[in-house]
């Protein structure tokens, strides 16, 4: 912090309890290199009894910071303590990036649009599904219910393990999006378009969650934002019944450009090389 202050560098941060498996200081120092701008970003580990403290050294500048991402667990208290958050972040309840302008904290989120943003790289046209059928009602899931919606799918389905989530979020989200409890799984999926995995169902190769994506409508794609590992078992699952599939990854290179742009003022381009760069990193320490 004190190298930004002293340079008077742009200086960004990502936050989170715990921080260093974080892979967005990678993406951020790959751009930063790739534009020969000058900046850093650092990660900064910061318990959730010293968060406010740490909003507050953003505020009054002492922090030395322009900005920065807010991950798991801070995310829902730095939308509490912004001082503007935008309309995405207030109808999600929840931010990942901030920005300092005027001594005033301005929070959005950008989970939706990375979501969006890599399925138009990988999938364009998946946003005429029709029928959107997402499993898990948790934190992650409200960014990528919004930009299914936003995006104009007229029917959203959300499906989950306890009902109620599920049926605060189709409050949340409005009248396209409706709840169910899991045994309504198969059923909601007949002739849908779309479907993606938001739980934490496959992660680390466990291997518990096999659905039958049979009743998907020919030519649908099914997608997880769970990217550790890259191919998930539901999307293995998915692949082997003939389905197009996208993996977590892009979302959460996409979703780290809005952030660059505020602090360092230019527009990343998310290409290849970072990609594999990334997928080289999980590959060594999943
Ligand atoms: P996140 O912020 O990553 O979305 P979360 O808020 O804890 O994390 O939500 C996790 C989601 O995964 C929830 O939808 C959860 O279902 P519940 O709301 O019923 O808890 C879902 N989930 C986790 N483990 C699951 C399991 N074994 N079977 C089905 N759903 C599961």
């Amino acid at each position: 912090m004190a190298d930004s202050r002293e340079t008077a560098q742009p200086a960004a941060f990502v936050t989170g309890w715990p921080i260093k498996h974080s892979r967005s200081p990678i993406i951020h120092r790959y751009w930063l290199k790739q534009y020969g701008l000058a900046g850093s970003y650092e990660p900064v580990a910061v318990a959730e009894q010293d968060f406010a403290n740490f909003i507050e050294s953003l505020k009054d500048g002492t922090s030395g910071f322009r900005g920065g991402n807010v991950t798991i667990p801070h995310k829902e208290a730095a939308f509490r303590l912004a001082d503007c958050p935008d309309d995405l972040a207030e109808e999600i309840g929840a931010t990942n990036t901030l920005w300092v302008e005027d001594g005033r904290i301005h929070a959005t989120n950008t989970d939706g649009y990375g979501f969006a943003t890599n399925l138009d790289d990988f999938h364009p046209g998946w946003d005429r599904a029709g029928r959107a059928v997402i499993l898990g009602a948790g934190g992650a899931s409200r960014a990528v219910i919004q930009a299914v919606r936003d995006r104009g799918i007229g029917e959203i389905h959300v499906v989950n393990r306890t009902f109620s989530r599920a049926q605060e979020l189709a409050d949340r989200f409005g009248a396209k999006v409706h709840a169910h409890a899991l045994p309504a799984l198969s059923e909601v999926m007949a002739g849908a378009g779309l479907f993606i995995n938001t739980t934490s169902l496959g992660m680390d190769g466990e291997d518990s969650a096999i659905i039958d994506f049979s009743g998907l409508r020919t030519g649908a794609l099914v997608t997880d934002i769970v990217y550790v590992p890259l191919e998930t078992p539901i999307l293995r699952q998915a692949r082997e019944q003939g389905f197009a599939t996208a993996d977590g990854l892009g979302m959460l290179l996409h979703q780290a450009a809005p952030g660059f742009e505020k602090w360092f003022g230019r527009r990343p381009v998310v290409d290849e090389r970072l990609r594999a760069m990334i997928v080289d990193d999980i590959q060594a320490a999943p």
